[in-house]
């Protein structure tokens, strides 16, 4: 039975420790794997734009020795009115993994259930699960270990947040998200995170006070306060979230050797400020990167191959 990565909740704890140390290798050791997909094939499909994960997940499979097949949802019979199921049983018979970018999270349920092969959430509105597992990477190359790091979200309760809350629980450590009222994360993630952060003495904090949030953090992220979607809120958002921007003030209330995150694109000015995302503090250009080799390493463990 095919595995499917349609949130972070689909990895237990130890695939999440497992995952990480795999890109750990295939980071260090890129030769070791370039022909571990060769005869491969992936369908990377779509339906919002992306510059990160579909530069990424072709560059992770060209660099294994497979092929990608990258589709626009305009491009494909989907966008005249061909059903997912079908798109996904017809893609089966021709890959071997399925990347879908979508809007709702029932989409890419949907599509995994019709499809023989495994389903990768590449951005749903609901989670961005191969974000996380980039991120966890990042700070276990930063802070040497992930359990009893504090990591605080600021901004929209989104998708980022959302597998933040679940792929840090996993690896146990305490996740604190501050949001305006009215943009926390949903009750159900927020639940399902505390509940597995009780089994890997992690921590689970939602709260709307920004500057609390961040004290003594190890981690500080921040995401766009206008996702994909969401543009004609954007001003609107701009007075909500103001409160929220990851700015040198919020920097000096975590540790000393606070590490910045942003899953870009960011906006200076807006969720973050330029000396932030531009400073010494910042980790956002290696965590990019990361995208790349936690990627690889998705590809591998799904298709048997490391
Ligand atoms: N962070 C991220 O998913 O970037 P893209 O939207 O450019 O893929």
């Amino acid at each position: 039975m095919e595995r499917d990565v349609l949130s972070v909740d689909d990895l237990s704890s130890e695939e999440v420790t497992r995952l990480l140390d795999l890109s750990q290798k295939v980071k260090a050791h890129p030769g070791d794997y370039g022909e571990a997909l060769k005869g491969r094939s992936v369908a990377l499909i779509f339906e919002k734009p992306s510059t990160r994960t579909r530069v990424s997940f072709e560059l992770a499979v060209a660099a294994t020795g497979g092929h990608a097949v990258t589709l626009s949802a305009s491009e494909l019979q989907l966008g005249r009115g061909e059903t997912i199921e079908d798109t996904g049983r017809v893609l089966s018979r021709y890959v071997d993994a399925i990347v879908l970018r979508t809007f709702e999270q029932e989409r890419l349920e949907v599509l995994a259930r019709a499809a023989s092969v495994p389903v990768i959430n590449a951005l749903s509105d609901f989670e961005h699960p191969c974000q996380c597992l980039a991120d966890l990477l990042t700070v276990r190359e930063v802070k040497g270990e992930l359990a009893g790091r504090t990591l605080t979200f600021l901004g929209d309760g989104n998708n980022v947040a959302h597998s933040l809350l679940l792929g840090g629980a996993k690896t146990g450590m305490n996740i604190r998200v501050a949001t305006p009222r009215g943009f926390e994360p949903i009750p159900l993630i927020v639940q399902r995170a505390t509940e597995i952060a009780s089994e890997t003495r992690g921590s689970v904090l939602t709260t709307h006070d920004a500057r609390e949030a961040c004290a003594g953090a190890d981690v500080l992220y921040t995401d766009v306060w206008a996702s994909m979607g969401q543009e004609s809120e954007a001003s609107e958002r701009a007075l909500v979230f103001q409160a929220y921007q990851l700015d040198a003030e919020k920097v000096s209330l975590g540790r000393p050797d606070v590490t910045v995150l942003h899953c870009l694109p960011a906006h200076r000015g807006h969720e973050i400020t330029a000396e932030v995302i531009d400073g010494p503090h910042s980790a956002v250009w290696d965590q990019a990167e990361n995208r790349l080799h936690t990627q690889k390493a998705l590809l591998l463990w799904l298709l048997g191959a490391a």
